[in-house]
C-alpha cells in the first residue's frame, strides 16, 4: 500500500460501513500529475485573462477585435468598426468593457460539466483523483449554495451561443484589411477562424446542448432530424474535454495576437 495513513474521519470512504483500509489510497501511479497539470493550466489562464480583462487597452487592431472585448457594450469602448459596439452602458461605466461581457463565457466555462470536474479535482481535491479519497469531512455535492448555482449551466449555454454568433460576425469582419476593404486575409484572419471554429465545437459539444437537441423525447423515430443532430452533438460530446482546452487556448492566443498588433509589436502579415 502507498500513501499516508488513513485520517480519522467517519464519512465518505471512511464510513463505518466501508471496508477498513488503513492506506489513504492504493494507487501506485503518478495520479497527482493530471490534477496538478490541470491546476497549472487553469491558473495560467485565470492570471492571463484577468490581466487582459482589467487592462482596458490594446484590444482592437483593425480589422481585428479581441474576443475578450466583444461585443463591446460600453460608451468607453475604443471606436471599432469590427464587431457590434452598442453603448448600452453609458459614461457612468468607468471600468473595462470586457468585464461586462466576460461574465457570460466565464459563467459558461465555470459551470461546464468538464471544468467542474477539473477544478473540483485540481483545486479542491474533491476528490483529487479516482480511488483517492478526498480530505474533506463533509460532502454536500451541488445541493447547496454556492454550488447550487451550477444548475444555471443551461442558461449560460444560451448566452454562450449568442456570444459565439457575435464572435462569428467578428471573424467575418476579419476578412478585410486595415482600411476596411473586403476580400483580404491576414495571419490574424486565420487565427480568428481557427478560434471561432474551436469555440463553436466546444459550445456545441456541451452536455446541455445535447439535452436541448435530443432530450425530453419519447420516440426518436418520430423526430429523425433531432435524432440525427443529437448523434452529431454526441460525437462532439465525446471530445468535450479536448475541445474545452483547445478553445481555451485558442481564445487566449487570439486575444494575445490582437494585443501584440494593437501595442505595435509587429504588423499583421497580409496573405492577400
Ligand atoms: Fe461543458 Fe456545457 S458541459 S460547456
Amino acid at each position: 500500500a502507498t500513501g499516508t495513513e488513513r485520517p480519522q474521519l467517519d464519512t465518505g470512504v471512511h464510513d463505518k460501513s466501508r471496508a477498513a483500509i488503513s492506506a489513504r489510497h492504493l494507487r501506485t501511479d503518478r495520479w497527482w500529475l493530471a490534477p496538478a497539470a490541470t491546476a497549472a493550466g487553469l491558473l495560467a489562464f485565470v492570471v492571463y485573462s484577468t490581466w487582459r480583462a482589467f487592462g482596458n487597452a490594446h484590444y482592437y487592431a483593425a480589422p481585428y477585435v479581441s474576443p475578450f472585448y466583444s461585443p463591446c457594450l460600453a460608451e468607453n469602448c475604443e471606436p471599432m468598426k469590427a464587431g457590434p459596439n452598442l453603448e448600452i452602458f453609458g459614461s457612468w461605466w468607468g471600468l473595462s468593457p470586457a468585464l461586462i461581457i466576460l461574465i457570460f463565457p466565464l459563467g459558461f466555462r465555470m459551470t461546464c460539466y468538464y471544468y467542474r470536474k477539473a477544478y473540483y479535482r485540481s483545486f479542491w481535491a474533491s476528490p483529487p483523483a479516482c480511488a483517492v479519497a478526498e480530505p474533506h469531512k463533509k460532502y454536500s455535492g451541488e445541493t447547496r449554495f454556492p454550488l447550487l448555482v451550477q444548475n444555471l449551466h443551461r442558461y449560460f449555454f444560451y448566452a454562450a451561443v449568442l456570444v459565439a454568433v457575435i464572435l462569428t460576425w467578428d471573424t467575418a469582419l476579419a476578412f478585410r484589411n486595415s482600411d476596411y476593404e473586403w476580400g483580404h486575409m491576414g495571419l490574424g484572419t486565420i487565427i480568428m477562424v481557427v478560434n471561432i471554429v474551436l469555440i463553436w465545437l466546444y459550445t456545441l459539444s456541451c452536455h446541455s446542448c445535447r439535452h436541448v437537441i435530443g432530450g425530453k423525447l419519447k420516440h426518436f423515430s418520430k423526430h429523425p432530424v433531432r435524432y440525427r443532430l443529437w448523434g452529431w452533438v454526441g460525437t462532439l460530446n465525446h471530445r468535450h474535454m479536448q475541445l474545452a482546452w483547445a478553445s481555451l487556448i485558442s481564445v487566449a492566443l487570439a486575444d494575445f495576437y490582437v494585443y501584440l498588433l494593437a501595442s505595435g509589436v509587429f504588423d499583421d502579415p497580409r496573405l492577400f
